[in-house]
């Protein structure tokens, strides 16, 4: 055992004995989202007045791994660890920034480029995007700032980037339509009452969003264990607001179906007559099969290493996916997108996009709507200099000519947020 596994093999241990204690062993995780949720409540600590980050300011960003250390002193310990962690010992959350390693890029010299020929630009799903980044969909924004989600997507719409709208937003569906200038998309959480599902859906269409994004690996929301071992300290005062009869939702968000199979892409589609987008998909034939099914895009992900530890990389199941999907519809990555470089990898492997969660949660968390404009402006200035140094003005000259495979053989050593 290396020092670094040893050192890693303790901490899950230690961790392990931490749940043992308050008497959440992860083996008794129940399976059933409804379950997932009444234990969330259940076990939840009577909660003092929480009060998260009221900061609106823009951001002098290094890079993101610099925001999310500052993010950890500056965000409530309790958003911290909602955000931050993953599910069970991590290995996939870490997997997530160490992959990116295995692919080395060929970088081009005397190409004849300066910064002038750079051109992010792309689109998608019939929008005009100035760079490949959006903002993943992501629950629960009240944890690190009070005005939630309204101000990350109005962020979003400040730097014209795609907001992404979770079905488990604090915020209404509508508040946050209202709050993006930029174009949005709506993450549904399928409800075991289908006419909360319906609501849900025809809400969406109404406010304004171009896509319905079908998330399949989730079965309730990403519990890691140091926000376990702190009591799974939710607000009590941030409810899911898309089912808050106050403001028109009705239905219990607990109650998510998990069954879900491709009947389910079909009926999305034809009752909305919007774009489907599937995303947590890891394999090869699920891609084939979801779009045999109807899916507009396939997007690949491990839910940022939130929901089931130990599968692979979002990076890592890419290139398999890509050749499986053979150009039939757009690939979207996400999972440890941090840097230019990342996105370079991406995009030469075959990801028409990709998108970004927790460092925009900690944009929020330090700047507001500005603090997530902040971020977007980072990533894509620094996407421009890796493009430039990569020798490529542009993404549709990527191509697996600009990538090395050297398989796994380094750690990833820098902080991971
Ligand atoms: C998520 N993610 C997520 N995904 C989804 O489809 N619906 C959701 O409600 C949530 N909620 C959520 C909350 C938080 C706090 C995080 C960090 C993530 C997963 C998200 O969309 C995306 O897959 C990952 O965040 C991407 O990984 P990175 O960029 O955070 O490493």
């Amino acid at each position: 055992m290396t020092s670094s596994t040893h050192v890693l093999a303790k901490k899950s241990i230690s961790r392990r004995k931490i749940i043992g204690a308050a008497g959440i062993g992860l083996s008794t995780l129940p399976l059933m989202s409804t379950q997932v949720f009444a234990a969330v409540s259940d076990n939840a600590r009577p909660q003092a007045p929480y009060r998260a980050s009221t900061a609106e300011q823009k951001l002098d960003i290094i890079s993101l791994d610099r925001l999310a250390v500052k993010a950890r002193g500056a965000i409530p310990k309790e958003g911290y660890a909602f955000v931050s962690g993953g599910a069970g010992a991590e290995w996939t959350l870490r997997e997530n920034r160490r992959a990116f390693n295995d692919y080395r890029i060929a970088a081009k010299r005397l190409v004849g480029l300066s910064n002038g020929d750079i051109d992010i630009r792309t689109s998608l799903l019939g929008l005009d995007m100035p760079s490949p980044i959006m903002v993943a969909p992501m629950g629960a924004h009240r944890m690190v700032h009070e005005k939630g989600e309204v101000d990350t997507a109005r962020g979003a719409g400040l730097a014209n980037i795609l907001y992404c709208s979770s079905g488990a937003s604090n915020a209404t569906l509508e508040e946050i339509a209202q709050a993006t200038t930029g174009p949005k998309w709506f993450q549904l959480y399928w409800n075991n009452d289908d006419r909360v599902t319906r609501s849900l859906l025809t809400r969406a269409k109404k406010a304004g969003y171009s896509a319905i994004v079908l998330t399949a690996d989730a079965l309730g929301p990403g519990r890691p264990e140091d926000f376990i071992a702190m009591g799974n300290p939710f607000r009590p005062d941030a409810t899911f607001g898309n089912h808050d009869p106050e403001k028109g939702g009705f239905g219990d968000f607990g109650d998510q179906k998990t069954a879900l199979t491709v009947k389910d892409i079909q009926f999305t589609k034809q009752f909305t007559g919007l774009p489907v987008i599937v995303k947590g998909i890891l394999r090869p034939d699920d891609a084939d099969r979801f779009i045999r099914a109807g899916a507009d895009a396939i997007q690949v992900s491990n839910h940022g290493g939130r929901q089931i530890d130990g599968v692979p990389a979002g990076i890592t199941a890419l290139p398999p996916i890509v050749a499986a999907v053979n150009n039939r519809v757009p690939v979207i990555l996400d999972g440890g997108v941090r840097r230019g470089i990342d996105i370079i990898r991406a995009v030469a492997m075959g990801a028409d996009a990709v998108a970004i969660g927790r460092p925009f949660m900690y944009g929020l968390g330090l700047g507001g709507a500005q603090g997530v404009q902040s971020v977007a402006e980072h990533i894509n200035n620094d996407l421009k200099s890796a493009l430039l140094l990569s020798g490529a003005s542009k993404l549709s000259d990527l191509n697996p000519d600009f990538i090395e495979i050297v398989g796994q053989n380094e750690e990833y050593s820098t902080f991971d947020g």
